[in-house]
């Protein structure tokens, strides 16, 4: 990949389903979110892998957040505990190398929610902010 972060951004994975559905609902009732975050949509959680997360702090993400579908909704059926099981690692890994616990997060949305997806994004945004970087 050869593109390069040249400003803080937070990176914001969802899953196609709950997490995305809750994404565009919260575009369709105008809930806004700071421009600094940048969603990605992968088809379920489960497709990341640690070596993707950590090259998004490498180029810069100032925090990744994973919005996934709550547990027993994944599209896939195990997807979400798989990608919960990733995270842990992925999370160890992070610590290794600096990230704190305040960049780095999983979570879930129902499907429709957008109100929930505005306010987990906006907190997980906030946190980054009270937090001074390394
Ligand atoms: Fe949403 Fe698997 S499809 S986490």
């Amino acid at each position: 990949m050869s593109m390069s972060l040249t400003e803080p951004r937070i990176i914001v994975f969802t899953c196609n389903w709950s997490a995305y559905s809750g994404l565009e609902s919260a575009g369709a009732e105008g809930l806004s979110y700071p421009a600094s975050v940048h969603p990605v949509r992968v088809m379920c959680l489960a497709r990341l892998h640690p070596g993707l997360i950590l090259r998004a702090f490498e180029l810069g993400a100032a925090g990744v957040l994973l919005l996934g579908c709550p547990p027993g909704e994944c599209h896939y059926g195990s997807g979400n505990s798989r990608a919960a099981e990733m995270f842990e690692e992925l999370q160890a890994l992070a610590r290794l190398l600096g990230v704190r616990d305040e960049q780095l997060q999983l979570d879930w949305v129902t499907t429709g929610q957008g109100a929930t997806f505005a306010n987990k994004v906006r907190e997980f945004a906030d946190r980054l902010m009270l937090v001074p970087a390394t």
